[in-house]
């Protein structure tokens, strides 16, 4: 097969201008997968500075409460900023040292892999731009609020549906004007080659993980793995620990927003209004019209919220190896309250989305089966937009009472 397709999906179609530059990072990429050492300092900086080995922990109480399957919850919430995001970034900031760059630019969506990236850039010591859509930025205020203070520029982007598929856009031009000194760290499995093989290479660190883990705890493989999908990255972190073994079903859940028999989510493999299509460097799965325009996306979880999937998962997809489900938003909050009652755990709203789909499950599999539930990431990035799905009245007061504090010393 060509490098970089993954069955009829994937590729690098990228403007003449970046050719150089994505040689380069070719090299540096293939130079890195063929030193051991590289992945020895890999796993070493994980461990000392994002708490890997991230554990798998029991959820005893959701499982009694379900009934069925045991169910296992991979915790990637705990690592260093909250989510699966760091694997990635850090991956690549060894990348970039290596490179003898001085500068990374990114794209974010929830604003998780921003986070994640301009706190890389601070420990690297790089300077670090990072481009979001305008209504990512007002979903996610606390997140840009980080971005600013770990010391890098956001960048609100105004274009289109003003998401994550506006800030790729803006995200390239940047590049082409600065490919000397810069490195766009992409955030998840998609984009042009390497990025969806590389990316994937350092999540691969989750389903290496979580294998071992469910081998000593559980005695054998699960019966299923759960992940959300917004791009891709985490699911395929953790399924690659599954991949060959056949005994292990591998569902892949996407955002189903206000219902995919909706125009308001991101289900690009549930549901029909994805086509193939070649845009932002590859070839995918694209929410798009008859024309071939995308479409606008819609999700409570910012993080899900992506017209195109990972060209890896598309193949999976397609060859029947990962089955794809999708969650509404209203699903989502239900998950999310059962899993903080029973487990005193706090999920993302992305990961949120796994959950609604092993809690649907569970129940009518058998009590020696086992699952697991990829958690991406921590809610705590949430709290604005989780308190106003639940129109909680105490939230509403003290943010009030906060705008008229600040009211008064304006005036
Ligand atoms: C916590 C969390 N989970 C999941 C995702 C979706 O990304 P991916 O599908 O690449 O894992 C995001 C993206 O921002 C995220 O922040």
């Amino acid at each position: 097969m060509k490098k970089g397709y993954f069955g009829q999906w994937g590729g690098a179609f990228i403007p003449e201008v970046l050719h150089q530059t994505f040689e380069e990072l070719n090299r540096a990429y293939e130079d890195a997968r063929a030193d051991a050492n590289f992945w020895k300092e890999y796993v070493a900086l994980m461990g000392n500075y994002s708490c890997r080995p991230t554990p798998l922990t029991f959820a005893e109480n959701l499982s009694d409460h379900l009934g069925g399957a045991r169910i296992y919850i991979k915790r990637e919430d705990l690592n260093h900023t909250g989510a699966h995001k760091a694997n990635n970034v850090m991956g690549q900031g060894l990348l970039v040292r290596r490179m003898g760059k001085k500068r990374v630019i990114a794209e974010t969506g929830a604003g998780q892999h921003g986070v994640a990236t301009a706190t890389m850039a601070a420990r690297f010591g790089f300077e670090c731009t990072i481009y979001m859509g305008e209504e990512d930025v007002a979903r996610q205020r606390p997140n840009v609020f980080w971005m600013e203070k770990l010391g890098a520029t956001v960048i609100p982007v105004t274009d289109g549906a003003r998401t994550l598929k506006d800030a790729i856009n803006e995200a390239f031009r940047d590049w082409v004007t600065r490919m000397d000194d810069t490195h766009y760290v992409l955030g998840t499995v998609c984009g042009p080659h390497p990025f969806p093989e590389m990316v994937a290479w350092f999540q691969s660190i989750i389903g290496q993980e979580a294998r071992k883990q469910i081998l000593a705890q559980h005695g054998r493989m699960p019966d299923r793995v759960y992940a959300c999908v917004g791009g891709g990255s985490n699911a395929m972190g953790i399924f690659q620990g599954f991949l060959d073994e056949d005994v292990v079903e591998l569902v892949g859940v996407e955002a189903g927003g206000k219902g995919v028999d909706t125009d308001m989510h991101a289900a690009r493999m549930k549901g029909d209004r994805a086509a193939p299509g070649v845009a932002q460097g590859y070839k995918t799965m694209f929410l798009q019209d008859s024309d071939g325009q995308m479409l606008d996306t819609h999700s409570i979880a910012a993080g899900l919220d992506y017209v195109g999937i990972s060209p890896i998962l598309a193949d999976l997809g397609e060859k029947g190896r990962v089955r794809f489900e999708a969650a509404t938003d209203e699903e989502v909050m239900e998950a999310l309250s059962l899993t903080m009652r029973t487990e005193g755990i706090i999920p993302a709203l992305e990961s949120a989305h796994a959950f609604v789909q092993a809690i649907r499950e569970a129940p009518s599999m058998g009590r020696d089966q086992a699952i697991i539930i990829n958690m991406s990431g921590r809610g705590d990035k949430d709290i604005f937009t989780i308190a106003h799905a639940f129109d909680d009245p105490s939230w509403k007061e003290f943010i009030i009472g906060r705008a008229e504090e600040y009211k008064k010393d304006r005036s």
